[in-house]
């Protein structure tokens, strides 16, 4: 495919800017250009060709199956962008003061009160804009919480799994914590007896994601809470993997202190090319003083931004936060209503079943039913026939279908974190299964075609290191001329 400097032409335009009636402005000589910018001329037509062909090469959740672990791809509702786009919603200032603005305050605080029930905790920010921020927040507050007790310098260690997800670790430090990690035991739980040697009067607390990232839910997590309560820490949970537990059970309730919550995950919004996430946090009534300013309250029939908080760990996001992500998130809520429960017994339903199937061709390294997700392990192809668990994910590329999360967990070797969500039906698992099977098939009778994979897309098998290092991401022109 062309590049577009490559359509370019001279005197090529795709549209004409209205003559001017303004008086010139004569720009002082040392800031004009020397020659004019070297963009790519071409005509309308030219041009919306170029970007749908390109379009046409991207794979998203729109074009096919995207069981990407974790990440939770599910279909994004249409009628959650109507929504979006209702102009009060949609031209709403974020400088509107509250009177005017209520329709939207009254979203929020409906939204802070629905997420309070999902996590079984009392009072939400939904200031953080993404898991990570709400990790990172989530650690400012127990910071702050143990400020205010006089525990400050000496809670400085946080407890977090050997599953667990890379934004853990780096949020722990991020915060100014020192990182502890703590075992997974044969049955895919925290290791009870490393926990146990590793909390302290140090420990500030537990950063965990239940179920794990390895699909499993802990089955010692009264326990675990009791370990880290009885030491005077707290617990926060990293809620990535709710869309395995609404309404069946809740972080509150299993003993968790702090929540986050991945909006664009569990309660939908079109995310994985950079879009808008969300990660409001809910906390338990003890971290409520400290949570980020301003919070949404009602007064009777009317709703305010709440600024008074002495004790508020302050912003941590621009405005109220990502709206729009509240506004589609509330509308999924409020289509599911009290059956939001059917969403997470179907995605835990849908994974089991793809379990059930694929164990048989590839490892299970932890025999369990699953919760949302599982993890498969490639290491017999690997053993076998030389083919791994990056040949499997690009061959599934072939067939029009996301590879899953690879190589981790990192405690999995040729891990395949599969999740499929709840919004696929069965017939898609099916054909999952099947194109599995084959690269299975594939890869004792001719490991070529595996190896060499993928062969059908518009590129093939990169070296990812170095598009990672050394990206090319402008055009080469022959000769390039710098500005004086
Ligand atoms: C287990 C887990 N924790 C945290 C995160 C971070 O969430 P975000 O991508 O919204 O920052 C992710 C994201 O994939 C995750 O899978």
């Amino acid at each position: 495919m062309k590049l577009i400097y490559e359509r370019s032409q001279p005197g090529r335009r795709a549209g004409r800017l209205p003559r001017y009636d303004l008086p010139k402005v004569e720009l002082p000589e040392h800031l004009r250009r020397a020659s004019p910018p070297r963009l790519p001329e071409v005509a309308e037509p030219e041009l919306v060709r170029h970007f749908t062909a390109l379009s046409d090469r991207n794979f998203g959740i729109d074009t096919g199956f995207y069981p990407l672990g974790s990440c939770t791809m599910k279909h994004n509702p249409r009628v959650n962008e109507r929504v979006v786009s209702l102009p009060g919603f949609r031209d709403l200032h974020p400088y509107q003061e509250d009177e005017g603005a209520q329709g939207a305050l009254e979203l929020m605080w409906n939204l802070q009160e629905i997420l309070a029930e999902v996590a079984g905790l009392p009072a939400v920010s939904l200031q953080p804009a993404a898991g990570s921020q709400g990790e990172l927040t989530g650690l400012m507050l127990m910071r702050a919480y143990f400020e205010d007790r006089g525990e400050g310098a000496r809670r400085d260690t946080i407890i977090t799994a050997d599953t667990a997800h890379g934004t853990n670790p780096a949020s722990v430090t991020m915060a100014g914590f020192k990182l502890e990690k703590v075992e997974t035991d044969a049955r895919g739980n925290l290791d009870l007896a490393d926990l146990r040697a590793k909390v302290n009067e140090r420990t500030a607390g537990l950063m965990l994601t239940n179920p794990s990232t390895l699909g499993l839910f802990d089955e010692g997590i009264v326990e675990v809470a009791r370990i880290f309560h009885d030491a005077g820490a707290l617990l926060y949970y990293d809620g990535a993997n709710l869309n395995a537990v609404c309404g069946i059970s809740r972080p509150g309730d299993m003993g968790f202190d702090i929540v986050h919550y991945n909006l664009h995950k569990t309660f939908s919004q079109p995310h994985g090319g950079g879009g808008p996430g969300g990660g409001p946090v809910a906390v338990r009534d003890i971290v409520e003083p400290f949570l980020p300013s301003p919070t949404v309250v009602r007064d009777g029939d009317a709703f305010r931004l709440e600024y008074d908080r002495p004790k508020s760990i302050g912003r941590v996001r621009g405005f109220g936060g990502p709206f729009g992500v509240f506004v589609r998130s509330y509308a999924f809520i409020r289509s599911y209503g009290p059956g939001l429960k059917e969403m997470s017994e179907t995605a835990v339903l849908n994974a089991n079943y793809l379990l059930a199937r694929l164990k048989d061709a590839y490892e299970l390294p932890y025999d369990r039913h699953c919760m949302h997700e599982f993890v498969l392990s490639a290491r017999n192809l690997k053993r076998d026939h030389g083919i791994t668990a990056l040949d499997v994910a690009k061959r599934l590329m072939d067939f029009d279908i996301h590879p899953p999360t690879v190589y981790f967990p990192l405690v999995v070797p040729e891990a395949l974190m599969i999740e499929p969500t709840e919004t696929e039906p069965k017939e898609r698992l099916d054909e999952f299964v099947d194109v599995m099977h084959g690269i299975a098939g594939e890869a004792a009778e001719s490991p070529e075609v595996v190896k060499e994979a993928p062969h059908h897309r518009p590129v093939r098998r990169l070296d990812e290191v170095r598009a990672a290092k050394n990206p090319v991401v402008k055009y080469g022109f022959e000769e390039v001329t710098t500005p004086a």
